[in-house]
C-alpha cells in the first residue's frame, strides 16, 4: 500500500459519507521524519485551502518549527479527523465544533496507516483528541511534555512509536497559564530530539 493509494481510499470513503466536505489529508515528509505532528481536525482556512495547519494554526506551527529548528517540509503534518467538523450557530453562522466519536472512529484507521507508512521518529500529538487516538485513555494534563510509548496497528501490521503529547495551541488562547507550560514542553521536545530518543524496543 502506498501513501497515494491510501489517500485515494480515504478521499473516496469520506466523499461518500460527507459529500459536501473537503478532505484535508496530511502533507510533508513521508520518509521517516524526525516528527509527525497530529492535530485534531481542519479548521476553516484548512478546509478552504485543502491543506492542514494553514490558518491561525499555521502561525502556531511556525513557532513550533522555530523552537525545534525544523522546516515545515522536514516533518509530516496531519490530523485525526480529515474534514472540518462544523455547527451552525443560532445566528446562522458556521463555526468549528469538536469532532464526534463517529468522525474520529471513521478517520482513525487512515491515520494509523499513515503513521505506519511514514515511520516518524516521534509522534507529537496536539491536545486530547490526538492523544486519545494515539495512546488511548491518557489525559493531556498528566502526560504532556514527556515521552510515552505506543503501538500502532493497521490491518495485520503493527509497530511501536515514541509519542510526545503537547497541549493544543488553540487551548492556550483560552487558558493563559498553559502558554508557559507549552513553551517549556517545546524546549523539552527539542532536547529529546537532539539527544535522539532510543527507538521503541531498545
Ligand atoms: N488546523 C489543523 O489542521 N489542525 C488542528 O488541529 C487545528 C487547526
Amino acid at each position: 500500500m502506498t501513501m497515494h493509494e491510501m489517500e485515494a481510499r480515504c478521499r473516496k470513503a469520506a466523499g461518500e459519507t460527507w459529500p459536501e466536505k473537503t478532505v484535508v489529508f496530511g502533507e510533508g515528509n513521508e520518509h521517516h521524519p524526525a516528527v509527525m505532528l497530529i492535530g485534531e481536525a481542519p479548521g476553516e482556512q484548512e478546509s478552504l485551502q485543502g491543506r492542514p495547519f494553514v490558518g491561525k494554526a499555521g502561525k502556531n506551527l511556525d513557532q513550533f518549527l522555530d523552537v525545534l529548528q525544523l522546516n515545515r517540509w522536514d516533518i509530516r503534518i496531519s490530523n485525526v479527523v480529515k474534514i472540518r467538523p462544523t455547527k451552525i450557530s443560532p445566528k446562522g453562522r458556521m463555526s468549528n465544533r469538536p469532532p464526534t466519536k463517529e468522525e474520529i472512529a471513521f478517520f482513525a484507521p487512515y491515520l494509523y496507516e499513515e503513521i505506519l507508512l511514514v515511520q516518524p521518529r516521534m509522534l507529537v500529538t496536539l491536545g486530547n483528541t490526538a492523544l486519545h487516538a494515539i495512546v488511548g485513555d491518557a489525559t493531556i494534563g498528566s502526560c504532556h511534555g514527556q515521552v510515552m510509548q505506543t503501538v500502532i496497528k493497521a490491518g495485520d501490521t503493527e509497530a511501536g512509536f515514541s509519542v510526545f503529547p503537547l497541549y493544543h495551541p488553540a487551548s492556550i488562547i483560552y487558558n493563559r497559564g498553559l502558554a508557559q507550560v507549552y513553551q517549556e514542553d517545546l524546549l523539552i521536545l527539542r532536547r529529546v530530539l537532539e539527544q535522539g530518543e532510543p527507538s521503541f524496543f531498545e
